[in-house]
């Protein structure tokens, strides 16, 4: 009589013991779906905050550029055209002559400057080059004026880009300029060379200077970046474009923005 309850009281064990082995195994599955999950979903919600942002930083700077476009415009339209109706009338002076009086030659001089000047700003606000001929141009204007205003050897190699809508060019040519302006400024180089490429799968724009080089990151932990740093990071981001910086003292800089190109299969 008692060996069958013994068989019993063991099946009973065993039940337990499987019940309890099944319980703590459904447990732990569900421990590792559910944090499974929860990871999925903290990416999700990471992925969307980025998209966000990503969209936040594009309309903001958006704005920025339709408000430069609207005081470049200003500028050379109201500004720059009534400068040049001014030097028109004086120079219809009859009196105007620079040999029988110094103050009209001044004043031309000094005008013909200020149009130069207020032509400048408003090409610099608002690059209608890229407008008219594209990113490859705009760079070589780009170019001009920059060699003009400094001793650097500036150096340009730039193919024409296709497949950039005019705020995706307009980004490139900002960051090629703030990248230029930040050699002549921050490098002691005498050699800036700004490239502008394009294959099959990507477009990619570099400025590279033999000047004395910085280090990025050391630069980015301590805050130390200043407004144009942060800007192109904000355009990389708006392009969804790729950025290295290749930088390190004594080893001049090289700042490469490479923009994947999208393939339709
Ligand atoms: N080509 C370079 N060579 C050496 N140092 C550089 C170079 N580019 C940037 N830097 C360093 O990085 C710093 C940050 O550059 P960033 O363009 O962000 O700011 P900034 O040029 O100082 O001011 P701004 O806000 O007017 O652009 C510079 O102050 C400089 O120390
Ligand atoms: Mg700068």
């Amino acid at each position: 009589m008692d060996k069958p309850k013994e068989i019993e009281l063991k099946y009973m064990v065993f039940g337990c013991i499987m019940v309890i082995l099944l319980l703590a195994i459904s447990i732990v599955i569900f421990f590792i779906v559910y944090q499974k999950r929860l990871l999925a979903q903290q990416i999700k919600l990471q992925s969307v905050q980025h998209e966000y942002q990503r969209e936040l930083l594009s309309s903001s700077i958006a704005a920025q550029e339709k408000e430069r476009v609207r005081i470049g415009q200003d500028l050379h339209d109201e500004i720059g055209s009534s400068l040049s109706t001014i030097k028109l009338l004086i120079n219809q002076l009859h009196y105007a002559d620079p040999e029988k009086n110094p103050v009209i030659a001044n004043i031309r001089e000094i005008l013909s400057n200020t149009i130069q000047d207020v032509k400048n700003i408003s090409l610099n606000l608002y690059p209608s080059v890229l407008t008219k001929f594209g990113l490859a141009e705009g760079l070589q204007y780009l170019v001009t004026v920059l060699a003009q205003a400094s001793p650097i050897i500036f150096s340009l190699e730039a193919d024409d880009v296709t497949g950039l809508n005019y705020s995706e060019e307009l980004a490139f040519y900002r960051i090629a300029q703030e990248l230029s302006n930040n050699s002549i400024k921050h490098s002691g180089a005498t050699n800036v060379s700004i490239k502008l490429s394009q294959s099959t799968t990507f477009i990619e724009l570099s400025v590279s200077d033999n000047g004395q080089g910085f280090n990025y990151p050391e630069l980015k932990g301590n805050g130390q970046n200043g407004i144009g740093l942060k800007s192109i990071e904000a355009r990389k981001e708006m392009l969804k474009a790729e950025m290295r910086i290749d930088s390190s003292a004594g080893n001049g800089t090289c700042i490469v923005v490479r923009l994947p190109l999208l393939k339709t299969l």
